[in-house]
């Protein structure tokens, strides 16, 4: 039986829901989508009148502009949601669990639980349930028995995988024009036929050779190793930027050199300060703590080192710092650009800048802050976590939060760059050394600015992977 989907309900509506389901509306006219949440903050900013997203990204107010109030709705009313969909989208949160069994790296699957309850008590009529969160192989396994404990009576679920690649920054482009759709089923005949509807909504603009379908573990594994591989190049890259720096060769020079063979590729290859996002490293673990219940260790530990590499690049950054300031930072001032974990969002999960600034804080230094788009509330609550023993007022004698770059480096004797917002690259750098303490320093922790152009001005530039 060939099930057309006409009423969608996205659970979740983050990063990833919002989005997702917002451009499945555009996309989808004929489709009612209904976008849900038990967040009454987030759903009232996503009906904002003045189209006050929560979350930023670009193109997504556009999105959200032409499909709100026509086929895309926002609402807490999560029961209403489920009851009327033909096709419900499990889009919550999936964080690395911080106590009980798996602690530090197991998935907390708690939300995805819920929400599935949820489901099971509400629903009155069959349903395809779609896990988009990124979860760990044979979550669908677990959905399916507490959906079918708790179903009533000619009411059936199929359960699909249908993980999501997006990338922050870049997330409406992503999905209008996808690298490809994943969709994993049961290959019994419900289950294809389950594929094939969600298949459908996508064709409306998504050419079919790039909707791939496979079996259902199959799609939950490769999310995590699409995250663990992409998280791999990029610790791989800060591991030669490392080398880079003892030898003088230069890190710009060997990516590009290495990624023009065709089978490596060009991408992906940016040595940085360490990679942020609330995913790869919560995915990494995910793989490592599920190699390790299946009792292959020595997987366990391969996929473990990215992380490990990832930590050690941050540290080493902040410790170049410190080294150049003649060994102390104490009393300094440092400006920090940038907060958000990559540029083009307001999003600092897992942010490099974090680590960077708790450092900072640490050998008593004097920290300014900019960024164009994370909120005040926003840094001092990450901040405040990252010093779980200090109290926020200690931090806000030692850290500022300023409103342009050039009120930051103000009587600054150190410039860090911590992510790669494009206006860092358009400063007026002549102005910021006038306003800067001698000697000035720059540490690029993102390969962003001309260091030539920085040295003829005055500035001591210190790139990540440059060994000068
Ligand atoms: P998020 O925290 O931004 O959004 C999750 C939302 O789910 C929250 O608003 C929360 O209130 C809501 N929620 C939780 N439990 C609920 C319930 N029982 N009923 C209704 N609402 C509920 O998270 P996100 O960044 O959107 O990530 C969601 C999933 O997608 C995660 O598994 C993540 O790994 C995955 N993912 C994220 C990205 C990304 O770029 N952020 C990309 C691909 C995949
Ligand atoms: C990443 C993946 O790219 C998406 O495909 C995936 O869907 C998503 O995770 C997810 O599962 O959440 P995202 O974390 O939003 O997306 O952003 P990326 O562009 O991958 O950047 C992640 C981090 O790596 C950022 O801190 C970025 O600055 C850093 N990075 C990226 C580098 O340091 N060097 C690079 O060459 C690329």
């Amino acid at each position: 039986s060939a099930t057309k989907v006409t009423k969608i309900c996205c659970i979740g509506a983050g990063y990833v829901g919002g989005p997702t389901c917002a451009v499945i509306a555009l996309k989808c006219p004929h489709i009612k989508v209904t976008i849900v949440d038990l967040n009454q903050a987030r759903i009232d900013a996503w009906n904002s009148p003045e189209f006050k997203l929560p979350i930023y990204e670009p193109g997504l107010e556009d999105v959200v502009r032409q499909a709100r109030g026509r086929n895309l709705f926002f609402t807490t009313e999560v029961d209403k949601g489920i009851q009327e969909a033909d096709l419900i989208f499990v889009s919550v949160n999936t964080p690395t669990k911080k106590s009980g069994v798996g602690a530090g790296f197991a998935a907390d699957l708690n939300y995805v639980e819920l929400a599935t309850r949820r489901i099971a008590a509400v629903a009155n009529s069959s349903k395809i349930v779609v896990e988009k969160s990124t979860v760990p192989c044979r979550t669908a396994e677990s959905m399916r028995t507490i959906l079918e404990a708790n179903s009533k009576p000619n009411c059936r679920f199929d359960i699909l995988s249908n993980p999501e690649f997006l990338a922050e920054g870049t997330a409406i482009s992503d999905l209008f024009k996808p690298d490809r759709v994943l969709i994993g089923s049961l290959q019994t005949a419900e289950g294809k036929a389950a594929c094939n509807a969600l298949a459908s909504v996508y064709a409306n603009w998504v050419p079919t050779e790039r909707i791939l379908t496979v079996g259902l573990w199959s799609s939950e594994l490769s999310k995590l190793a699409a995250n663990a591989m992409l998280a791999q190049r990029i610790s791989s890259i800060n591991a030669l930027s490392a080398i880079c720096e003892a030898t003088g060769a230069n890190i710009d020079e060997v990516a590009h050199a290495v990624g023009f063979d065709s089978r490596v590729g060009p991408k992906f290859l940016r040595a940085s300060v360490g990679f942020g996002g609330s995913c790869f490293q919560k995915d990494i673990l995910n793989l490592v703590y599920l190699s390790e219940s299946l009792h292959l260790p020595e997987v366990a530990e391969y996929w473990k080192q990215v992380v490990v590499m990832n930590e050690y690049q941050k540290r080493r950054f902040s410790k170049t710092v410190v080294d150049t300031l003649f060994n102390t930072i104490t009393g300094k001032r440092i400006a920090v650009l940038g907060f958000a974990f990559k540029a083009d969002t307001g999003d600092t999960r897992e942010s490099p800048a974090i680590t960077l600034i708790r450092d900072f804080q640490s050998e008593k230094a004097l920290v300014n802050i900019y960024d164009p788009q994370v909120e005040q509330d926003q840094i001092w609550a990450d901040l405040a976590e990252a010093s779980p023993a200090t109290p926020l007022a200690s931090i806000q004698k030692q850290v500022s939060i300023c409103d342009s770059a050039l009120a930051a480096c103000k009587n600054a004797e150190a410039v860090v760059i911590a992510t790669e917002w494009k206006e860092f690259r358009e400063i007026d750098w002549e102005e910021v050394y006038r306003g800067m303490n001698k000697p000035a320093f720059v540490f690029d922790g993102r390969l962003l600015v001309d260091a030539e152009k920085l040295r003829n001005i005055g500035f001591k530039v210190t790139t990540i992977g440059r060994g000068e």
